[in-house]
């Protein structure tokens, strides 16, 4: 299983201050520092002895081994300060900082970059939740919104008005489709205000989800009740699933809006659209954590016309991100 020649975000931006930091991809370390505007992602075990690196410190553009002071720049190169005419190397993979946050792939790899920041919308907020889940499980549950009355505090559809939703599946060999129409849930008054929306409006959740890496890329809006007249605000959320150990992933969130402006209607709608955000996927990662299901979990079970998605991402799954490149 070759996970590296896709791109993945294996932490956020902020938490990757001066020191190193350890992260994970498919149960593997690897140690990830800044130095002079790059980014340096290797191995997290020192070729010399097998330290972990990520417990040492960057120094003139190196990351300083904590045993022997052995040291590293960001392609792999060494040196060995004991033994000067030694030229010790180790592997490196391709590390940028993008999005909000940092990601990793194998040099040369042809992997796309996820289409995480929509172009002309304004960024609201970046975070990374963990979910003790694998990642198909993970996956599952963020594209399936049947769940999301019961679950969820605003995204969704009310359990009572489920049956009205409108669920549509197309699947191409490279991505699969979903769009959702139905009632909008009960809001306050005021966050409908916030919104722009009426009493009777729809909710549309239309999202495609990809596999190199694997990640869904959601768009939210609203029509007005009785009318086909799309409401002016909408909301896009990119989620990638990177694979941290088999049971464990983590579910990067980039909401972006269309709203824009200063003002403070402008910034009071990003201001709840982040708090929303952190809300609803905390709420999910609680949830994936209490799911037992492993990750060929479908087999046997008796799925619903919300759930037909779900294998048609997890054939892709295992075809396009898991499969031979
Ligand atoms: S183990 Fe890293 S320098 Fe010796
Ligand atoms: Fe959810």
């Amino acid at each position: 299983m070759d996970l590296l020649r896709h791109w993945h975000p294996v932490c956020l931006s902020r938490e990757l201050t001066h020191r190193p930091r350890r992260v994970w991809l498919g149960g593997v370390p690897y140690a990830v520092f800044r130095t002079d505007g790059v980014i340096g992602a290797l191995p997290d075990a020192c070729p010399h002895r097998g330290m972990r690196l990520s417990t040492g410190r960057v120094r003139g553009g190196q990351l300083v081994c904590p045993y022997h002071g052995w040291a590293f720049g960001p392609d792999g190169v060494g040196k060995a300060p004991g033994t000067p005419q030694m030229r010790p190397h180790t592997a490196c993979l391709e590390a940028v900082e993008r999005d909000g946050a940092i990601w990793m792939r194998r040099p040369g790899a042809t992997g796309p970059f996820p289409a995480v920041g929509p172009g002309g919308f304004h960024p609201v907020s970046v975070t990374r939740h963990r979910a003790a889940a694998p990642l198909e499980a993970t996956m599952d549950n963020f594209t399936e919104v049947e769940h999301t009355g019961a679950v969820h505090w605003m995204l969704g559809y009310a359990p009572e008005a489920a049956e009205a939703v409108q669920v549509e599946v197309t699947a191409r060999p490279d991505a699969v489709r979903v769009y959702n129409r139905g009632p909008q849930r009960p809001l306050p008054a005021a966050l409908r205000a916030l919104i722009g929306l009426g009493p009777a409006d729809d909710f549309i959740d239309d999202w495609t989800s990809y596999f190199s890496p694997v990640h869904t890329l959601f768009e939210q809006y609203w029509i007005e009740g009785g009318t086909e007249a799309r409401r002016p605000a909408t909301v896009r959320i990119g989620v990638v699933y990177t694979p941290v150990h088999d049971d464990v992933t983590d579910i990067y969130t980039f909401v972006h809006t269309n709203a824009e402006g200063s003002g403070p209607r402008a910034l009071a709608l990003r201001l709840m659209l982040r708090a929303f955000a952190e809300v609803e996927v905390r709420l999910d990662a609680s949830l994936l954590g209490r799911l037992e299901e492993g990750r060929g979990g479908l087999e046997g079970r008796r799925l619903g016309r919300f759930d037909k998605a779900l294998r048609l991402q997890r054939q892709r799954i295992e075809r396009l991100y898991r499969g031979p490149a």
